[in-house]
């Protein structure tokens, strides 16, 4: 294919390592194949609304190390706004854009593998720090996300050990344990709440019991917010909706730490990560995967591959259909659960 225009949009929760696959593209479309490019700004909302800016060289020096997104982002659905698909068509049409780069998580990339269905031309790019989302081993942003937590829990011992605590440590996965399972094992927690795995709160309490009065007088709880108690065992939290309409998660560990402190007698305390595990600077290994998936991304986008989602597989990063965005999530596997068992306790 000869020369190009592109558009590119970043859509969803943002997370380190965004900027690193925007300035790969633009890097490697404008100086290797010559090709421009538009960014729109906040998701999908920016195309809906033809809301863009022209993507050069200039604009996309000094971002790799940046978190965030240069170009903004926001959980607009387009297979919700009225006429959505005419409207991309029209904004694309307007700008001569020849394909879309979309850069995005469950909700982004199932709404661009619809799309593209209808016959709009999508590339996807894979990324979310819950790592659930299936096509791809590894997402941008997970790795980040990781070390946050692990130097959480790292920090959180100091605390647990001078004053015989339970510490519990809250941190991000909807709907997957990803997160809270590498912290876990990175950290040396002693137990690991995650929403694969329904816990029983006095099983939680046996474990730590055991670990007290065997070795020690403290112990650190990773726990997933998506994490939930087996139906009747304690109260379940209940969450209010987001502005897209989704459950907004936080604060299952407020249930969790009064319910262990009521049935051991140990002292806990909450700490909640938040947003503070999506923020800041990519690690290097979300700089390169970025780097990695923007360059890929690129060469699809002008090779035609369009309707497919760059993807990485073990060492390898390739290409799949990008309706595997919309197949099964990518759960914590059960033998990866079990491996991190070992040390409950
Ligand atoms: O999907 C990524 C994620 O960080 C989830 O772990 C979390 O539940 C959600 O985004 C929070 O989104 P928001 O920024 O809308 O609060």
């Amino acid at each position: 294919m000869g020369v190009v225009r592109i558009g590119i949009l970043t859509g969803g929760g943002d997370c380190p390592g965004l900027n690193a696959v925007i300035r790969a593209i633009v890097r490697k479309g404008v100086g290797v194949y010559g090709h421009s490019f538009v960014g729109f700004r906040d998701g999908w909302r920016g195309v809906l609304e033809d809301d863009a800016v022209e993507l050069d060289l200039p604009s996309v020096r000094g971002i790799l190390h940046r978190g965030g997104t240069i170009l903004g982002s926001s959980g607009t659905d387009p297979r919700r706004a009225d006429g959505g698909v005419d409207r991309i068509v029209r904004t694309l049409q307007t700008h001569g854009i020849d394909g879309l780069i979309v850069i995005g998580g469950e909700g982004t990339l199932g709404a661009g593998a619809e799309i593209a269905e209808r016959g709009v031309p999508i590339v996807g790019v894979p990324k979310t720090i819950d790592n659930d989302l299936p096509g791809t081993d590894i997402t941008v942003g997970f790795h980040t996300a990781v070390q946050v937590a692990t130097d959480a829990v790292d920090r959180l011992h100091s605390t647990a050990e001078s004053h015989d605590r339970v510490m519990v440590v809250e941190v991000m996965g909807r709907h997957s344990g990803w997160i809270a399972l590498y912290a876990a094992v990175a950290g040396g927690a002693d137990m690991l709440l995650i929403p694969e795995h329904p816990f029983d709160i006095e099983e939680v309490c046996r474990h730590l019991r055991h670990r007290h009065m065997a070795t020690s007088s403290f112990s650190i709880v990773v726990v997933a917010e998506g994490a939930m108690p087996v139906p009747g065992t304690m109260e379940e939290p209940r969450y209010e909706l987001d502005e897209n309409g989704f459950p907004r998660l936080g604060g299952i560990s407020y249930l969790v730490a009064p319910e262990i402190e009521k049935r051991t007698g140990y002292g806990c305390r909450v700490t909640v990560l938040g947003h503070v595990q999506r923020g800041g600077s990519p690690v290097a290994f979300d700089r390169v995967l970025g780097t990695r998936f923007g360059l890929a991304a690129v060469d699809l986008a002008t090779a035609g591959g369009w309707g497919r989602m760059v993807s990485r597989r073990g060492q390898d990063v390739r290409d799949v259909p990008l309706t595997e965005a919309l197949g099964p999530r990518k759960d914590v596997p059960l033998d990866l659960y079990r491996e991190a068992e070992v040390f409950f306790g």
